[in-house]
């Protein structure tokens, strides 16, 4: 128990539930600094039941842990400042692994979610921590990503990696989505600002390693997300409706599982912003 709150893993390598805290802006610097120092040890902290929390109040929470930051190319929800909301029912279904926006070069830190419509059953999310993946790779395997970069984009292959498609994602990814072309290129493997830990950094926006032909480069990167998701590295959470979750995007990868069918699933993001990735090179 740290400034009243208590931090309860919820996985072997990632996770954990913060308990004994009504998120808002009248949070208190200690509370503040326990929330980051769990969010940095544990990659993604769990909070249930803050239904008292609305759109402003998830956009003054991440005012508290740093400056929000719209998203590049998805219009904001109406009325409010940064939030980007994803609707099941207009193709708002984040199946396959990411990072939030690694196409453009400073991606944000942190992810803030809430869930304001939940499936009665399905809809849960999965988190991997990016860090005990490089950590648990063989050193044959680190010594060849050490040095390797990615070439990141939001003209990712959308479809490829998902079970199926409705018409209207695949319009708004082509009309919204990618309304304005991003490209970078990010070191494979990142080294956390703050931790100073090593992460992988790859993901669906991910789409070749610079150097390689695209046969070897796709299998590389097949390789490697294997190992970042083995579900050693994982947790899955059940949302209920005013859970909210904040994860580092720093140190993670996650996936919304589209197992609910025509069910209705809603959840509200709000990103912080954050720096340019620096490799093991400095
Ligand atoms: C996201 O990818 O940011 C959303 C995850 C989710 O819908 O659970």
């Amino acid at each position: 128990i740290d400034a009243g709150l208590e931090v309860l893993p919820v996985a072997g390598r990632i996770g954990a539930e913060i308990r004994g805290v009504r998120l808002g802006e009248h949070l208190d610097a200690e509370t503040v600094a326990s929330i980051r120092q769990a969010l940095l040890k544990h990659k993604v902290v769990f909070f249930r039941g803050q239904t008292h929390l609305d759109d402003a109040g998830q956009e003054a929470l991440a005012r508290v842990l740093g400056n929000p930051v719209a998203h590049p190319t998805v219009p904001i929800k109406q009325g409010t400042d940064y939030v980007l909301e994803l609707d099941s029912s207009h193709g708002g279904r984040a199946d396959s692994w990411h990072t939030d926006v690694t196409f453009v070069d400073a991606y944000p830190e942190a992810s803030i979610l809430r869930a304001v419509v939940v499936p009665a059953s399905g809809g849960d999310t999965v988190w991997a921590n990016t860090a005990a993946a490089y950590e648990h790779l063989p050193d044959e395997l680190r010594n060849l990503v050490d040095r390797l970069w990615a070439v990141h984009t939001n003209a990712y292959d959308y479809a490829s990696r998902k079970e199926k498609v409705s018409e209207e994602a695949l319009r708004h990814h082509k009309e919204v989505f990618v309304s304005t072309l991003y490209e970078t290129e990010h070191p494979l493997v990142r080294v956390h600002p703050e931790t100073g830990e090593r992460t992988l950094l790859l993901g669906h926006f991910a789409q070749k390693i610079v150097g390689l032909s695209s046969v070897d480069s796709a299998q590389l990167l097949s390789l490697l997300q294997s190992h970042i998701t083995r579900l050693e590295n994982t947790v899955r959470w059940r949302w209920s409706v005013g859970d909210v979750v904040i994860w580092d995007n720093r140190a993670t990868q996650h996936y919304a599982i589209n197992d609910y069918g025509d069910q209705h699933r809603v959840v509200r993001r709000v990103t912080i912003d954050g720096d340019v990735p620096v490799s093991i090179d400095g």
